[in-house]
């Protein structure tokens, strides 16, 4: 069997010294010293301007549009990302107003948002399977507007754009540490932001307390918990390993998948993807349907990502993609004779069908 996914957890040994510590502290949550220590080292290694670990990447993302003053108010979004993106608008109360997708990129087109932007009071845009965004277009666009703009990076942690690891682009950044993730702790997420962004998400996920006062009513609790982060410390030092080997493979599926066989293009000025997920999108829908019964007969994992969260938009392209397109084995634990295994199935669903 060759799983879609396969999360890699830290050696059990390299944890207990932590866990030890916390039992002997008694600080289990509460932002003690694992949880600062697991942020000191996200800005050190990845260059976060400002980070707050939360509980998960769902709520984290309702942590950005809170403090980003977006709570009711009508937010420009893909409709093609994970549920999860559209569930933080609606349990923030927000109107979400979909924008198509960019083809090549599969991330919300600049030109669709440009003709909405008017209409909108801010923009969630999404890192679709860890690639960057069109963030310099974005940027743009919502400096002119004066509307904050908030990705949603769940997958992107590692991933590069203009030559620096993302986490400092638009107003805020939300990532998830989920077990399907680059760096997995089990539940969890981030939120890079600006200083001022930064206060208001420490505030509102600690029951929008500062300094034991009650600042904001609507406040929450958003805490990971000291576990977690202590997990998260081990995780972090093998991204890099990760990201290599996914990129690796990643080149491998490019030089021997089918020429019919299209995969996802990186924006203009991005540098690299984490590949959370590898989606490939086929000539026509019965070419996919082929290609998806082929590998399960051959013991591969695959599955069709992301699926539209409504029929009702006006967003053709991203349904043309939803009906064409399915992910395919990417994580560490393969091997290179595995992504030649999954090329050759691929490939012979395709020329199957001529
Ligand atoms: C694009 C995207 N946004 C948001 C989420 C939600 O993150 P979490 O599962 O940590 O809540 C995910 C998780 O799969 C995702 O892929």
């Amino acid at each position: 069997m060759i799983p879609l996914i396969r999360p890699v957890f830290p050696t059990v040994e390299s944890i207990v010294p932590a866990l030890e510590e916390i039992r002997k502290s008694g600080m289990f949550s509460n932002q003690g010293p694992c949880y600062n220590a697991f942020c000191d080292a996200l800005v050190s290694e990845l260059g976060f301007p400002n980070v707050s670990a939360v509980c998960n990447g769902t709520i984290a993302i309702q942590l950005a549009i809170d403090s980003c003053g977006l709570r009711g108010k009508r937010v420009a979004v893909p409709n093609f990302t994970f549920y999860g993106t559209i569930q933080a608008i609606l349990s923030s109360g927000c109107e979400p107003v979909f924008i198509d997708i960019d083809s090549e990129t599969l991330t919300i087109c600049p030109d669709r948002l440009s003709d909405k932007i008017s209409s909108c009071d801010g923009v969630l845009a999404v890192d679709s399977f860890g690639s960057p965004c069109h963030y310099r277009e974005l940027e743009d666009i919502c400096a002119t507007e004066s509307k904050p703009l908030i990705i949603d990076s769940a997958g992107a942690i590692g991933a590069s754009y203009r030559g620096v690891s993302v986490g400092g682009f638009g107003d805020a950044q939300c990532f998830s540490l989920h077990a399907t993730k680059l760096l997995p702790v089990g539940e969890g997420g981030l939120v890079t932001s600006t200083e001022s962004i930064h206060r208001k998400v420490s505030s509102l996920m600690n029951f929008g307390l500062d300094n034991g006062e009650l600042i904001y009513p609507q406040g929450t609790n958003a805490k990971i918990d000291e576990m977690h982060c202590a997990v998260g410390l081990q995780s972090l030092k093998a991204l890099n390993k990760h990201l290599s080997n996914r990129r690796a493979y990643a080149r491998l599926y490019g030089a021997n998948l089918d020429p019919s066989v299209k995969t996802q293009k990186l924006s203009a000025e991005s540098n690299q993807a984490t590949h959370q997920l590898f989606p490939i999108v086929l000539p026509t829908t019965a070419c996919r349907d082929r290609v998806m019964r082929q590998l399960l007969e051959a013991d591969i994992g695959c599955k069709v990502y992301y699926v539209p969260f409504t029929e009702n938009a006006d967003t053709p392209i991203s349904f043309d993609i939803y009906s064409r397109i399915v992910c395919i084995p990417m994580h560490s634990c393969m091997d290179v004779s595995d992504v030649m295994k999954v090329c050759r199935e691929v490939n012979r669903a395709c020329l199957s069908g001529l």
